[in-house]
């Protein structure tokens, strides 16, 4: 896969530059040059660095400004300066400064690649703790406090600091390209561009030159050349929403992509490269496609490297006061209802929500749109919405609540989650709840979870 240079090396004596720049990249460290402090600035303004290293003496002025400048700003690059052998007090400063380290002229590239790489380390250790900060900082807009949630923003806050292609597989409406963007936003792309690409709106024909660009005259109609959605998200994430949907003509062409970085326009014959990072969504059993013949099982291998599953609203009913409290704050208008009555909220956890995450955004619209001022209570809740027997039973105990077709494995699922919820997921307590010993529990949650990750085959992680 082409990979960015996330490695500046500053350095005015060009022989020397060159070298260096040379010497990491074939370590496979690869790394850009700047010349001087004014090329440095500029390189660093248009894309996002891990490490420099950094010559203190520049024809334009002095490398220690840069330094500074640097370190002032937050989850910027790790600076290691260089320095020749008489200036080694201005490294002692430079480390003051905020320096990750110093490497004396002329150089033993082992030892700079050595620090360079701890450099390296130090970053994204940094980064994954800035993600998870921000991520318990609330500054994220995925609402939702059940153990379900909390799991998922803890698996997020690791992928996303990774760089390897992931699949988000759930039903319709639980939130995929809400987590999509979210790992975008939380990662080190965040810079870069967040490109959707809808596999199951286009047809074959256009869907090639959308995604892959095109020449000039390489089909009617084609006046100029065009660059395609992968190239537009050079830097940045390349979202595949119904990846499922992808015709077979072009999954051979992604796998292309996938394996070496590399696009070919329509109706060109040069190669380019992009650094893209993938993310796919689906919500159908792509393994059940792999099976059917449907899906190429060399891409599914290729897109599924880290999966994510973000379950439905129904395994996770503790979600839905807090979405539905959150949606009504969002939505609501000057003049309109402002909270719910513990009996509506009651009703709405007790529905089953096949339209998950969605669904409920829209009746929640539904009901701050049509109600008077006030609370919204049960009799605002729409008819079709509400289980009979819910929302009489006391709030936080809905027992009677299921819908009435619904098969006994699938009450009692729905039972132990809730009394998994209703304990705030401290499974020892829950298990004393239910009666099971603790080992039963675990068993059955693992056994839903392999479920709902569609049967991960093993050793698919390579
Ligand atoms: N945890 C959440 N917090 C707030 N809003 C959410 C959350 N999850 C989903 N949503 C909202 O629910 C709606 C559906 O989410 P999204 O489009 O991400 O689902 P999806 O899984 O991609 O659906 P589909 O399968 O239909 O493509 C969006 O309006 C989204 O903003
Ligand atoms: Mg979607």
């Amino acid at each position: 896969m082409a990979v960015e240079p996330r490695l500046l090396v500053v350095e005015d004596e060009g022989p020397m530059r060159e070298l260096v720049v040379e010497e990491l990249s074939l370590r496979g460290l690869p790394a850009a040059g700047a010349a001087s402090l004014a090329a440095a600035r500029a390189a660093i303004a248009e894309r996002e660095f891990d490490a420099v290293l950094l010559d203190l003496r520049l024809p334009d002025g002095d490398g220690m400004d840069l330094l500074r400048e640097i370190r002032a700003e937050p989850g910027g690059p790790e600076v290691v300066i260089s320095t020749g052998h008489g200036s080694v007090s201005s490294a002692v400063e430079a480390m003051r400064a905020g320096a990750f380290h110093y490497a004396v002229k002329p150089f033993v590239l082992d030892e700079v690649e050595m620090v360079l790489r701890r450099a390296l380390e130090r970053v994204s250790l940094d980064r994954r703790a800035r993600a998870l900060e921000r991520i318990a900082g609330g500054e994220y807009e995925m609402a939702g406090d059940s153990p379900a949630m909390a799991e998922l923003r803890g698996m997020l806050g690791r992928v996303a600091a990774a760089d390897s292609p992931v699949l988000v597989q759930g039903e319709t409406g639980v939130g995929k390209e809400m987590v999509a963007r979210t790992l975008h936003a939380l990662g080190p792309r965040a810079r870069g561009p967040f490109v959707p690409v809808n596999c199951g709106a286009l047809q074959e024909g256009l869907l090639e030159s959308e995604i892959f660009g095109h020449e000039r005259g390489s089909f009617t109609g084609a006046v100029r050349s065009r660059e395609g959605l992968v190239e537009v998200a050079h830097g940045g994430t390349l979202f595949l929403d119904e990846i499922g949907e992808m015709p077979p003509a072009l999954q051979v062409k992604f796998l292309r992509l996938l394996q070496d970085g590399e696009v070919r326009r329509v109706g060109s014959n040069r190669v380019r490269r992009v650094d893209v990072r993938f993310v796919a969504a689906t919500n159908r059993d792509l393994g059940e496609a792999v099976r059917a013949g449907r899906f190429r099982e060399d891409l599914y291998y290729r897109i599924r490297v880290l999966p994510v599953a973000v379950p439905p609203l129904r395994e996770r009913p503790g979600d839905v006061a807090v979405l539905a409290k959150h949606f009504l704050a969002a939505l609501r208008r000057p003049g309109g209802p402002g909270d719910f009555s513990p009996r509506a909220l009651a009703a709405l956890a007790a529905y089953p929500w096949p339209g998950n995450v969605r669904e409920l955004r829209n009746i929640v619209e539904r009901m701050a749109v049509l109600a008077p001022p006030g609370v919204l209570d049960l009799d605002q809740v729409p008819a079709e919405i509400r289980v009979p027997g819910a929302g009489a039973a006391p709030a936080g105990g809905a027992a009677g609540g299921f819908p009435p077709d619904l098969p006994l494995a699938e009450v009692e699922r729905l039972h132990i989650l809730r009394v998994l919820d209703a304990s705030g997921g401290n499974k020892t307590r829950a298990a004393e709840v239910l009666g099971v010993t603790v080992r039963t529990l675990y068993n059955r949650l693992d056994a839903w979870r392999r479920e709902r990750e569609g049967g991960a085959a093993p050793g698919d992680t390579a």
